[in-house]
């Protein structure tokens, strides 16, 4: 192999062991693979050492009779992640993995994000410009984060979120266009979980026992910094794995039930999850909320920008024991000397309350995306994702096309309230792409003509594509009508540039995705002050 044919990465990686590799049998060398400068990973904290911590719960700045407002400065900040060493990070407040936002079913949310990044990214050298996408909820156009609708740095942008959807977990990340992978790699995404009746209602674990668990990877330079590389724009895959921010953490857990909200924020790693004791996870909830009843795995495949909920049960367990959530890997992703590890949780007493302890057999009988079956369809329509001249490109077009458009150019154009089958294609067995549709819900009808697997039988946004699979799903679109887009979340991919946009409902500039509320100078006037406050 010519130097020529190595990648940055691996020139680092080859080049360090080789000297190392003359000693030790080659199996050494292969389980010794890591992706940091060797500087940063012999600062590396050993697994399940670093405490588990929970991101901090955002404060509404004012919350008037009907909404909520919030306001959220996007900055740098450091952030202690290899033991004595300050990275840089950027995020929402400054907390690297939050803030999260609670919101309340009925209650609308505004949340004004103010740009206050550098100009240029110190290392990488491009402008800031981020856009702030809600991924599960249903917003106007103009609010949903559109890739071109960006905030520069000095300006400010006000998100109207509608929370008028079931209870579910989502997130708010980075969208800025050829930018997002940067963007959310050096810390700009954040859970968001929106509460209703019906989930308070149930018997499941809530509070302090309902615990959200964002899970990404990194890796990081000689200077204890974020190392960035894309491999030529196809896939950035780090050797540390962060739990809400923090390097293999361990948790203390008591004797019974608790329910994790797990996303995976990576930019292109999945996962394989599976706990070190064989013991199942029982699924309660999707990417679109609770499931109609809740169903069990012992290891499942989680692809980037989904979120699953799961009961993991501690209660079996003596006190002393330690339980590792592990990743088994998937294919097409690179792992190294310490991705098979997650994090840990110790079982460390008995439980202090025993409310929300259980698993009803019956969870969301209602999920509208359940109910849609093949017969409501008026049409199926199809998405290829194909590598083309080195471009990430959706039925051969890309955002580029979008952009030259004028951002007319749409991929599809259901009407308001149409039931349509989408269709999604893998022809490759060489990667593989979380596919996800911006503003609905859908429901997996099949992968390769087979029922999907037991986690999926839920309403998600997000599905996992994987090598030379033709998967359907159906999708009811609504309720708002505009330009959205779909789209691959490796967000490798998705900078470069596989990005494609629908429209619901005729041509109509009435909602805008970039000029009906565009971004402002800051300061910009007082949030919510011509509401009243209670
Ligand atoms: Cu989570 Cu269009 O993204
Ligand atoms: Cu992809």
């Amino acid at each position: 192999m010519s130097d020529n044919a190595l990648s940055r990465r691996d020139v680092m990686k080859y080049g360090v062991l080789a000297s190392a590799a003359l000693a030790v049998p080659l199996e050494r060398v292969v389980r010794a693979k890591t992706a940091s400068d060797p500087i940063a990973v012999s600062k590396f904290p050993k697994p399940f050492t670093v405490p588990f911590t929970v991101p901090p719960v955002a404060v509404p700045t004012k919350r008037s009779s009907t909404t909520d407002y919030y306001t959220v400065s996007m900055h740098s900040a450091t952030t202690e992640i290899l033991p004595g060493l300050q990275t840089e990070t950027w995020s929402y407040d400054g907390t690297f993995g939050g803030p999260t936002i609670r919101a309340t079913r009925g209650r609308p949310a505004v949340v004004r994000q103010l740009n206050n990044l550098p100009k240029v990214h110190p290392r990488l050298g491009y402008e800031a410009w981020t856009s702030v996408h809600l991924h599960g909820s249903g917003s106007l156009p103009q609010y949903d984060g559109y890739a071109s609708d960006i905030i520069r740095p000095g300006e400010y942008k006000d998100y109207h979120y509608p929370n008028d959807q079931d209870a579910r977990t989502l997130w708010y990340h980075d969208h800025g266009v050829h930018h997002t992978a940067e963007n959310a790699y050096m810390g700009l995404a954040a859970m968001y979980t929106l509460h209703d009746e019906l989930e308070q209602s149930l018997p499941i674990p809530q509070g302090r026992y309902d615990v959200p668990l964002i899970i990404r990877d990194a890796m990081f330079d000689r200077n204890g910094q974020l190392l960035y590389d894309d491999e030529g724009h196809s896939d950035l895959f780090g050797d540390m794995i962060l739990v809400n921010g923090r390097p293999w953490p361990v948790m203390e857990v008591e004797r019974r039930k608790y329910r994790f909200r797990i996303l995976n924020a990576a930019v292109s790693r999945g996962f394989r999850f599976a706990l070190s004791t064989g013991d199942p996870f029982v699924f309660i909830g999707t990417d679109g909320g609770l499931m109609q009843r809740p169903q069990s795995a012992t290891s499942y495949r989680h692809g980037m920008a989904e979120r699953y909920e799961v009961i993991i049960d501690f209660a079996k367990y003596p006190i002393g024991q330690r339980v590792v959530l592990r990743n088994l890997g998937v294919d097409n992703v690179v792992d190294f000397d310490l991705t098979g590890n997650v994090m840990a949780f110790d079982v460390v007493g008995e439980p202090t309350d025993l409310s929300g302890n259980t698993i009803p057999d019956e969870l969301n009988p209602n999920a509208p995306a359940m109910d849609l079956t093949e017969a409501m369809a008026k049409r199926t329509r199809t998405f290829e994702f194909n590598r083309t001249n080195s471009q990430w490109t959706v039925n051969g077009k890309t955002w580029a096309d979008v952009v030259a458009s004028d951002y007319e150019y749409v991929w599809a154009d259901p009407g308001l309230g149409d039931v349509e089958i989408w269709e999604f294609v893998n022809s490759s067995g060489g990667w593989w792409h979380p596919v996800h549709v911006h503003l609905v819900d859908f429901k997996v009808l099949d992968r390769n003509g087979r029922a999907p697997s037991a986690w999926e039988i839920g309403s998600k946004d997000t599905v996992y594509l994987a090598e030379n699979e033709t998967m359907r799903v159906a999708i009811r679109f609504g309720p708002h009508t505009g330009r959205y887009m779909i789209h691959c979340h490796n967000l490798v991919h998705e900078d470069h540039d596989m990005m494609a946009q629908f429209r619901v409902g005729p041509p109509s500039d009435e909602h805008h995705p970039i000029f009906a509320d565009p971004a402002k100078p800051q300061p910009g006037p007082v949030l919510g002050g011509d509401d009243d406050t209670v």
